[in-house]
């Protein structure tokens, strides 16, 4: 009745930033991302007849505030499991936890394939990828949790029956590598399911986002499917700061760069015009991802380490989808 599994965050490269169903945790729109195989959360989850709540453990902690979030899911979990226990889950992230950074994403994909591990249910309905049921259930934790699910370059689609998430290419397949420029270790204000429903209920430039958003995804799809670095790269700074131009325009403003943020995206605009195949997102914390061609990593970690008030880059290659700790 106990399980563990690792999963790693994921970076969107196209944004999910607004819930279609606030209940069903539900997006508004699509989006694509990379899996970090840097970055690691592993969660162990156990099953106890004798509790009478679920628990949640995070980096040592227990975590009160996130027991609405935590129930929900192991409360889709349990409906699909056709289980009424309830579990400790114990997480542990190596990265900034609540810092922009997805950690999540990547410990909701960890808790349902951990879970699924515990009580043995087949985590696969059909062919090696986890089934529908189970993408669901981690998109109640978060929505951008079933991307972690999957490694490489993911895609999550939303139509009438829920959420679809899928492998566009993996990480052999399309090498890329990401440098994050960690610029603070400390939690964000404001968390982004707060956020962007704010922004839904105040940005004047919502409507646009949402309505122009199925563009950026169909083209990301094509840049994918074509291994098409430089036009991704366009693309996805392009989306990544129509995001935030929603963020900050959202009232009260969500302004989540600092300067150090801004710093770095200059780095990144400066190496790119030398030639470096590199380009940049942010997601709603001031912490930088620069994704670029394997070759270019060490160029690219060099020149954000160099930047004034850049604590630490966090470098690797992309990784692959969560899976079942073997103890
Ligand atoms: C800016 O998935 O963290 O990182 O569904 O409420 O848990 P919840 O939100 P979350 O939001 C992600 C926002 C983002 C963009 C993205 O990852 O697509």
């Amino acid at each position: 009745m106990h399980a563990s599994a690792i999963a790693h965050p994921n970076v969107a490269l196209i944004k999910y930033w607004g819930k279609r169903d606030i209940a069903e945790n539900l997006p508004a729109v699509g989006s694509l991302s990379v899996t970090l195989g840097a970055l690691s959360t592993e969660t162990t989850v156990e099953f106890d007849p004798a509790l009478k709540r679920d628990v949640l453990v995070l980096n040592g902690h227990e975590q009160p505030l996130e027991q609405g979030r935590l129930t929900a899911c192991m409360d889709a979990f349990r409906a699909l499991a056709g289980s009424d226990e309830y579990a400790t889950v114990t997480s542990v992230n190596d990265f900034p936890t609540g810092a922009g950074l997805a950690s999540s994403a990547s410990g909701y994909a960890a808790l349902v394939t951990a879970a699924a591990a515990a009580l043995g249910l087949d985590q696969h309905e059909s062919g090696s990828s986890p089934g529908s049921g189970l993408i669901d259930v981690a998109r109640i934790g978060s929505g951008s949790a079933p991307r972690s699910l999957f490694g490489g370059v993911v895609l999550l689609s939303i139509d009438e029956h829920g959420t679809n998430c899928r492998q566009l290419t993996a990480p052999a397949e399309w090498p890329l590598s990401v440098a994050v420029a960690v610029t603070t270790e400390s939690k964000k204000n404001i968390t982004s399911r707060d956020g962007m429903e704010q922004s839904r209920l105040t940005s004047p430039f919502y409507e646009e986002w949402i309505h122009s958003h199925a563009d950026d995804l169909n083209a990301g799809i094509r840049c994918a499917e074509a291994h098409d670095f430089p036009a991704l790269g366009k693309l996805a700074e392009h989306n990544c700061l129509k995001m935030h131009s929603v963020m900050m325009t959202t009232q009260p403003a969500l302004l989540y760069w600092s300067p150090v943020t801004l710093a770095c995206m200059y780095k990144v605009m400066s190496l790119r015009a030398d030639g470096i195949p590199v380009f940049f997102t942010i997601d709603a914390g001031p912490q930088l991802k620069a994704v670029c061609l394997p070759d270019a990593l060490a160029t690219v970690t060099a020149a954000l380490h160099d930047v004034p008030g850049v604590l630490r880059i966090i470098a690797g290659e992309l990784g692959e989808g969560a899976s079942v700790a073997d103890r």
